[in-house]
Formats: structure tokens, C-alpha cells, sequence
């Protein structure tokens, strides 16, 4: 495992994230995400959201204002519990309304149950997700993206009979590990802890933490709760809107019980970074590369032309390049090979190293043997073999071997 500040290099040299407001010396636990992070980030959310929304038919997504009445964060308890929040105010001079940034996205859910309850009709079980921002008054920022004052997270609310939350609570803490295990984080870095009652939220009956292996040692990457009727009767009475469930088939009305499972955005990418960075040795050269799952890959392909100054290889490279990211602009979905870059920066060997920072999977040199038959060189990152191929099976090649 590498140290926290060979990463946080890393991640500033090749245009994953820097640290908030850099040029004014920064602004404590606030971090910026480039070209590279936010593709990470994005390709993250979107394998979170089809396996948790788009992948089920239980699960409804929302996007919630992160500004909330501040009635909202008296009945859910912040105001009295919570000391890390972020006031700020609506409106200004006197008819001025305080209220506070979120500091969690699951009151969002919360207070939009009814509303999903009247659109959809679901049946219970059922969930409400959410991706989002959330913001807290951290008193000490630390350990790059690990605590934040701003960071992201992904939630659902998974509404279930009373009677049914120990059955759900196991079924989550499955479903959670096996979305962490989709995205490469291996089960011998993941640890679950049973949170005792006296360090527990104000409103969960039970917790687990799934603690992660990060460089500054094993620490909360993301959570599961028992979060009970907490804050669906906390909201009822305090809204005098009914927020209760009512069963066609048994007759009954009641208010659901909520089992919360919760991921930091941030946290997964510090582990996924944490995950990925591999040392090794290659053609007798000491190198580094990001293990990153292809699904994960900021760029999936590079082109490059051998040399820079060959009209005849630029141009040929170019030929290629646009043939692969044709179907990647939507032509033919089937045909893709996602993201990829043209690459003519520097020699060769800089252009590998560059890309095997950056977690490319697979890299396409074009050169003068590319002129004569059509054949490329494709190079993989992990082992660092390359092989030749027809220009035309390019794309199969590259999908195969995602
Ligand atoms: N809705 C439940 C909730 O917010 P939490 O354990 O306080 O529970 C959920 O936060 C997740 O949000 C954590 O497991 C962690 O991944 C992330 N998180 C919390 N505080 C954070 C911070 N200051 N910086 C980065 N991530 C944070």
C-alpha cells in the first residue's frame, strides 16, 4: 500500500483532483476534482445508480433541493444533535430565514416519501435513492478526500414492514458488499464493525460501519442503519402531514420502517485510488500504474502516433482514433470502447507511464509497420504485453478484453 502523499500527488500531476481554491492557498476539507477525477466519479455514480435504481424495480430515484426548509433539520433532530452544521441564511435584512446546507441527503427522501408514495404506487418494500452533495462543519478537515467539509454521498431509504427490518438489514449488508467487491475493492481490506449504541447516530436502533484499509489506517468508508420510523413520525407530526403506508391487500396502515444504506462518494474514491495504485517493475524500470476496473477508467483507450513528426503516422493515427470513437459518440452503442484519447505528447515511453498513471487499460501505437498492413501495436497496462492487430478488429479486441 502506498502512503496518502504519493496519492495525493498523483492524483494533482495527473488531473484527478486538487486541493479547493489552490491559488489562494486553499480553503480547508474543500477539494476540487479534474478532468480525470470527475470521470472516475461520474463512471462510480452511474454503476451505483444501475445497480441500485435503473437495475430494479423497487428503487426510485430523486434529486432533492440541498436548501430544505429548516423545519426539516428541527424534526429530523439536527438542530439539537447535530453540532457540524452549516447555517446560512434565505432571503435578506430582516425577513432573512436561517437555515443550513445539508448534511446529509436522506432527509431529502424523507420528506418526498409521500410524494413518490402518490406517484408510483409502489408496494412495500420499496427505496427512494439519492446522489448528492452534503456539507458539514468538520472541526478538523484531514486525510484528503477521507474528511470533508463538502463531499457527496449516495443513499437509499429502504421503506419495509416493521417486522421485516432484520431480514432487509442482512439483505443490504449483502447487497452493499457486493457492489463494493463490483468496483474492485477487495474483501481482505473491508471490515465490518458493529457500531455500539452510545456511538450511534441520534436516530438508528442499529449500525454496521464497512471500515476500509486506507493509508492512515482502518477507517468508516461507508454505513448501513436501522434508522426505524425515526424520521417518517418525527416528520408526520411535525409537518401534520400523513406520512403513513397503506396496504391494499392486508388492510393495514402503518408507518414504514427505514433501512439506510450510505455511501460517501468521496471515501470510495479514496479507496478505489487506495485500491488501484500498484508498484512494479517493467522492462527493469521501476513503474506506477492504476489497477483500476475497465468500468472505472477514466480513458478505456489511447492512440498514439509512434513519432510526432511524421505527417504520414499523424495522420493514419488520426484515421484510427476517429474510427474508435465513432461508435463511442453514440453511432453504435454496441461498438463502443467508452472513452479514449489521442496522445502525441513526448516519447513513447513517457506517453506508457502517463496512461499507466491515469489507469488506461489499453493503449494503441500507431507506426510505420501500421502503413504497410493495417496492424497496430496494443499494449496492455497491467502486464505491459503488447501484441499486434488489424486496425478492423481493434474494437473486438479492446471489448474482449475489458
Ligand atoms: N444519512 C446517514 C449519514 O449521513 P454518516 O455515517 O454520517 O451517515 C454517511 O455519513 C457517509 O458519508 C459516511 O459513511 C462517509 O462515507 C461519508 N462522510 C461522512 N462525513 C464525511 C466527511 N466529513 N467527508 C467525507 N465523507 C464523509
Amino acid at each position: 500500500m502506498t502512503n496518502l502523499e504519493t496519492l495525493v500527488a498523483l492524483a494533482k500531476r495527473r488531473g484527478f483532483i486538487y486541493p479547493g481554491s489552490e491559488i489562494y492557498g486553499g480553503l480547508a476539507g474543500t477539494w476540487d476534482y479534474g478532468h480525470y477525477g470527475l470521470a472516475l466519479k461520474n463512471n462510480l455514480k452511474n454503476l451505483w445508480w444501475q445497480r441500485f435504481v435503473t437495475g430494479r424495480e423497487d428503487i426510485y430515484g430523486v434529486d432533492a433541493a440541498i436548501l430544505m426548509n429548516q423545519k426539516v433539520w428541527q424534526a429530523s433532530g439536527h438542530t439539537e444533535k447535530f453540532s457540524e452544521i452549516f447555517q446560512t441564511q434565505i432571503g435578506t435584512g430582516d425577513d432573512a430565514a436561517i437555515t443550513y446546507l445539508r448534511p446529509e441527503t436522506a432527509q431529502g427522501m424523507f420528506v418526498n416519501f409521500k410524494n413518490t408514495v402518490d406517484s408510483f404506487h409502489p408496494t412495500l418494500p420499496f427505496g427512494i435513492a439519492q446522489i448528492g452533495k452534503a456539507f458539514r462543519n468538520e472541526i478538523a478537515p484531514r486525510d484528503f478526500l477521507f474528511r470533508a467539509r463538502e463531499f457527496e454521498q449516495m443513499e437509499i431509504e429502504y421503506f419495509v414492514k416493521p417486522a421485516d427490518w432484520e431480514k432487509f438489514f442482512e439483505y443490504w449488508r449483502g447487497e452493499m458488499l457486493g457492489w463494493m467487491r463490483d468496483i474492485g475493492l477487495t474483501s481482505d481490506k473491508i471490515h465490518e464493525l458493529e457500531v455500539p449504541e452510545n456511538d450511534r447516530a441520534h436516530y438508528s436502533k442499529r449500525t454496521i460501519d464497512f471500515e476500509f484499509d486506507f493509508p492512515f489506517g482502518r477507517k468508516e468508508l461507508c454505513g448501513l442503519a436501522y434508522r426505524t420510523d425515526f424520521d417518517l413520525q418525527n416528520h408526520r407530526q411535525a409537518s401534520t402531514v400523513d406520512l403513513s403506508y397503506y396496504n391494499e391487500e392486508t388492510k393495514e396502515r402503518f408507518v414504514p420502517h427505514v433501512i439506510e444504506p450510505t455511501f460517501g462518494l468521496d471515501r470510495i474514491i479514496l479507496a478505489v485510488l487506495t485500491s488501484a495504485y500498484t508498484e512494479d517493475e517493467l522492462g527493469g524500470e521501476k513503474r506506477v500504474f492504476l489497477k483500476l476496473k475497465s468500468e472505472l477508467a477514466p480513458i478505456k483507450v489511447a492512440v498514439f502516433p509512434l513519432l510526432k513528426n511524421k505527417p504520414e503516422l499523424i495522420a493514419k493515427a488520426r484515421t484510427v482514433f476517429n474510427s474508435l470513437k465513432a461508435p463511442t459518440l453514440g453511432r453504435d452503442p454496441d461498438r463502443s470502447v467508452g472513452a479514449i484519447t489521442f496522445d502525441d505528447n513526448g516519447n513513447i515511453g513517457k506517453r506508457y507511464r502517463r496512461q499507466d498513471e491515469i489507469g488506461t487499460p489499453y493503449c494503441v501505437t500507431i507506426d510505420f509497420q501500421t502503413l504497410d498492413d493495417d496492424t497496430v501495436t496494443v499494449r496492455a497496462r497491467d502486464t505491459g504485453a503488447q501484441e499486434r492487430v488489424a486496425v478492423g478488429e481493434l474494437v473486438d479486441k479492446i471489448q474482449n478484453k475489458k
